[in-house]
């Protein structure tokens, strides 16, 4: 969460980091600020407020030659988004100034061991490493006053530092929080993602945890080096900057939303293409044998990457035949229940680096179990620290509701069940295209979603039921419908409801119920019959092998299996068109930001 940007190089900083906040904004948007280095006048100047980067962009006057610059876009931990909790923060002096993504978990008690006296302007966490610097070279030089305070501070951290006593100089530093260098000739920019490095960075290297890196102009040249918290010189190897801006961009759609769910069947493609070769699905031999040699999986996610984690526990134990579990990551971190023998930990994560995950793999790891990450970011810190990790493919997912790279990873557990069973009794391959072929139709089909959204789905609350398969749809269709458009709703297992929340089902209330298997179709009918007859407003999304002539929205039959990869296509559309007749910020929801960096 919190987004940071930083520029030392020929090129207006300002330009840079506006226009790189812009693309980190999805990862928090409650307030922003930049602070940056007036070349003329050889002052520093800091713009910050409540808001969007937008209000920063337009707001402040940047026709300052800058050339060095810091900045920010947050999602609030301590103290309410305003501009006073805006980051950059300054030391007591305002000799140092700092932007920061985290947490520091000791803050209180650094506080009340090195600067009682001192008087903090805001409620932050992050005044605190400032003034702990500030502190520090009292003593000290300014390298050593940062790895000092590195060396104190404990929690999750991706900083930036400027010392204005050394404009030609940005201190970087990270634990837990990504934080990456772009390097290209003319100028080094630093970010929590990549996105924010494209066009200007050639090559890139994340920095590693505890560590921090300084960023210099020495004569003509910018220098990035990395040191560890001694001070010894860590080796880094650049890697290609394989993204375009393209892949970011809108696209014509009206929302990145609507653009990832319209992406989805190429999504299926692109995993297809990746992962089959002479027409076999190909996965890694290391990966194979790892989830071969598991007696139980257990696979650990949060939000919609928990739900793919449902389906997947499905797949593993119904096509692979090995028991599987699945856990709430931040469940998990700090009750882990008894395990079997020879256990495999899959992490599920879209960004890779959510925090609850990251501390339940480091977890795991303490005891040596086998570790697999599913991601959708391969140089995120869940891929680089499990054992092994493969990857998505859905391309960058933009909006903080998760829709393609829900589908990918869904995509992605059935392959990964299917190549370690000993029996194959259906071609993957092939029900995959037909899912994205299926998927297609109903995509085309959107505008009858949007009348039926109309129609059916009040601002009140809403139901979704479902069994087996079903219920993990009904479960992400919840979250999706409730995140955007903020109508109270609940995904239930449609037998469970008669035994107690069918109490809530009234005149008007909608049901959304999912029908895709043969073998619950009777039963879930059932379930709708009880809540129409109690009133409720109801709307079926059904395969059509197992449709009725009343269903609402009729799926193109795919196998059974793949279902929840179909069903889940109208689901986000209802979700989005409630959104958008309610005038809601579809890719931005209040509240939330796309990437959880902090437990
Ligand atoms: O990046 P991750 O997949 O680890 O994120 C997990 C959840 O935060 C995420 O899926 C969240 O629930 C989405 N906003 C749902 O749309």
């Amino acid at each position: 969460m919190c987004g940071i940007v930083g520029y030392l190089g020929d090129n207006k900083a300002s330009d840079i980091i506006l226009s790189g906040l812009e693309k980190l904004e999805y990862r928090g948007y409650d307030s922003c600020g930049i602070c940056l280095y007036n070349q003329s006048d050889q002052s520093f100047v800091t713009y910050k407020d409540k808001g969007r980067v937008e209000h920063l962009v337009h707001d402040f006057d940047y026709d300052i030659n800058n050339h060095l610059a810091i900045g920010h876009t947050r999602w609030a931990t301590h103290g309410k988004p305003n501009q006073t909790n805006s980051h950059p923060h300054f030391s007591l002096s305002k000799r140092f100034s700092i932007v920061h993504n985290g947490v520091i978990e000791n803050y209180k008690e650094l506080v009340s061991k090195f600067i009682p006296n001192t008087i903090f302007i805001s409620e932050t966490d992050t005044e605190v490493i400032a003034n702990l610097i500030e502190l520090f070279t009292e003593t000290l030089s300014v390298d050593e006053a940062i790895r000092k305070t590195l060396s104190l501070i404990e929690g999750s951290y991706a900083l930036l530092i400027i010392d204005t006593l050394s404009p030609n100089i940005i201190y970087a530093a990270k634990n837990k929080s990504p934080l990456l260098i772009g390097i290209r000739k003319e100028g080094i920019t630093l970010a929590s993602d990549l996105m924010a490095l494209i066009g200007h960075a050639d090559t890139y290297y994340p920095i590693e945890d505890k560590t921090f890196t300084k960023v210099e102009k020495i004569g003509n040249k910018y220098i990035s080096e990395m040191f560890d918290i001694i001070g010894k010189p860590v080796q880094f190897v650049p890697l290609e900057m394989n993204m375009v801006l393209e892949e970011i961009g809108k696209g014509g759609y009206s929302h990145y939303m609507l653009k990832e769910i319209c992406e989805q069947p190429s999504v299926i493609r692109k995993i297809m293409s990746k992962y089959l070769i002479e027409d076999q699905f190909t996965i890694s031999p290391k990966i194979t044998q790892m989830i071969s040699a598991a007696k139980r999986i257990y696979i650990i996610a949060a939000g919609t990457s928990m739900h793919a984690g449902f389906v997947g526990k499905y797949y593993f134990e119904n096509i692979a035949n090995i028991p599987t579990e699945v856990f709430i990551a931040s469940e998990f971190a700090y009750n882990m229940p008894l395990l079997v023998d020879n256990p495999l930990f899959i992490f599920i994560s879209q960004s890779g680096e959510t925090a609850d995950l990251r501390t339940c793999l480091v977890n795991v790891k303490q005891l040596n179990y086998p570790t697999l990450t599913i991601t959708n970011v391969a140089t995120s810190t869940l891929a680089r620290e499990a054992d092994q990790f493969i990857e998505i493919y859905a391309g960058p997912e933009i909006a903080v509701a998760s829709t393609k790279a829900y589908v990918g990873q869904v995509a992605i557990l059935s392959i990964l069940a299917y190549v370690v069973s000993s029996k194959k009794s259906f071609d993957l391959k092939l029900e995959l295209s037909k899912v994205a072929i299926a998927m297609e139709a109903i995509i085309d089909k959107r505008e009858y979603i949007h009348r039926l959204v109309q129609e059916k789905i009040t601002k009140k609350s809403c139901f979704y039921i479902g069994r087996g398969l079903d219920y993990y749809t009904c479960l992400e269709a919840a979250l999706k419908l409730k995140e955007i458009s903020y109508i109270q709703t609940e995904g239930f297992a449609a037998g469970e409801l008669k035994h107690g929340t069918i109490a809530l089902i009234e005149d008007g209330i909608p049901v959304v119920a999912i029908i895709s298997q043969k073998i619950i179709n009777k039963n879930t009918r059932s379930n709708i019959r009880e809540v129409l007859s109690r009133g409720a407003n109801v709307l079926v999304i059904s395969l059509n092998n197992v449709s009725d002539v009343t269903d609402e929205i009729v799926l193109v039959d795919v196998h059974e299996i793949l279902s929840p990869l179909l069903t889940v296509i109208p689901t986000q559309l209802i979700a989005f068109y409630s959104a958008l007749d309610l005038n809601k910020d579809i890719d931005k929801p209040r509240n939330l930001a796309k990437s959880v960096t902090v437990e």
